[in-house]
């Protein structure tokens, strides 16, 4: 699954960016630290100078007040005039930065996302326009629905290809962070947040919800596949289709399994009959994940049984809950996911 060019960017390292928008809030933070690096030594060098230039003369010498100064106009000039103008360098660094991030114009072709933050998964719809609304502005609908992996095409600085994230929350607050592609945004109850990424070099990208958010906080985790353009055509027009019907006859039995205990109450597997609500990640295409439980674990045979027989084996705390399935029904059950492709 993982080729050469393909390689696991496991290095949550916010130091080595890979993506405009990072690199943009990358730059200014090594500004805003040499500024206050400069302030640090000056200060250390200002606190040792008097601790070595005035050392005490004695225990009779301690008990004295030293002599006060007052009403140097010039040294209070100096550390009122000197603080505002760092502070101005330092305002005129940040705004800059969050004009640069926020009002980037997005071009005709970048690919946009809405991610909804659940407990404790991502939902991600990849949207497509679908004419204007009354103010002239473009209506987007979802195209296909996902979880946890998000798939995106490498950008170049020559061509760029953003991907736009329309941030929102089904429950508690979230945070969605991939250090090396941008910085944390919060996905929040009741409103829409924005972000976007420009990657420039493929690869999967790891990163995790940046905001306490329950029991499984620490497993909510986030993939992002960068690929190429083709690879990431590919696989969203394989994502658009159908799920194909095994005649598998454990498969068969699995997806039976499936609508008898009512997976389908909380999992939509697209041209299954519409779910009460979206509480659980969308498996039309599950066996194409490369992960489980969002990013918990492999998604391979052995812990997909494991998840069956008990999902708070794998992740402790999950809302999944143990569906007291028998051994069988774990292993049709499990057939038959993994036809999911
Ligand atoms: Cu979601 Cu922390």
């Amino acid at each position: 699954m993982l080729s050469a060019a393909e390689p696991e960017r496991k290095f949550t390292d916010m130091f080595s960016p890979l993506s405009v928008p990072a690199e943009i809030i990358h730059d200014s933070a090594i500004v805003v630290s040499l500024i206050c690096l400069a302030i640090f030594l000056v200060v250390v060098f200002m606190l040792c100078y008097v601790i070595f230039k005035f050392p005490s003369k004695g225990p009779e010498d301690d008990k004295k007040e030293p002599p006060q100064i007052y009403g140097s106009s010039q040294i209070e000039l100096a550390w009122t005039v000197i603080p505002i103008l760092i502070t101005v360098v330092l305002i005129l660094v940040t705004v800059r930065t969050i004009i640069d991030i926020q009002d980037r114009e997005m071009p005709e072709d970048t690919v946009h996302v809405r991610i909804i933050g659940h407990q404790f998964w991502w939902e991600i719809h990849y949207l497509k326009p679908d004419g204007v609304d009354a103010n002239g502005k473009t209506k987007w609908v979802t195209d296909f629905v996902t979880a946890n992996e998000l798939h995106i095409p490498v950008s170049s600085r020559e061509n760029p290809r953003p991907t736009a994230l329309q941030l929102e929350s089904a429950d508690v607050i979230h945070s969605y962070w991939v250090p090396q592609l941008n910085g944390k945004t919060d996905l929040i109850p009741n409103h829409t947040n924005r972000m976007w990424l420009e990657p420039l070099a493929t690869g999967t990208y790891y990163g995790n919800c940046a905001e306490y958010c329950g029991t499984q906080h620490a497993n909510m985790l986030i993939r992002v596949m960068v690929q190429t353009q083709e690879e990431f055509d590919k696989w969203a027009a394989n994502q658009r289709k159908k799920p194909v019907d095994s005649t598998d006859p454990i498969a068969v039995a699995g997806h039976e399994v499936f609508y008898k205990y009512s997976c389908v109450s909380c999992h939509r597997i697209d041209g299954s009959p519409e779910p009460l609500a979206i509480f659980g990640p969308d498996l039309t295409h599950f066996a194409s994940r490369r992960w489980l439980g969002s990013g918990v674990a492999l998604n391979n045979t052995e812990n997909l049984l494991s998840w069956m027989r008990d999902p708070h084996v794998l992740k402790p705390g999950v809302l999944m809950p143990n569906m007291q399935l028998s051994e069988t029904e774990v292993e049709q059950v499990t057939a038959f996911l993994q036809t999911l492709k």
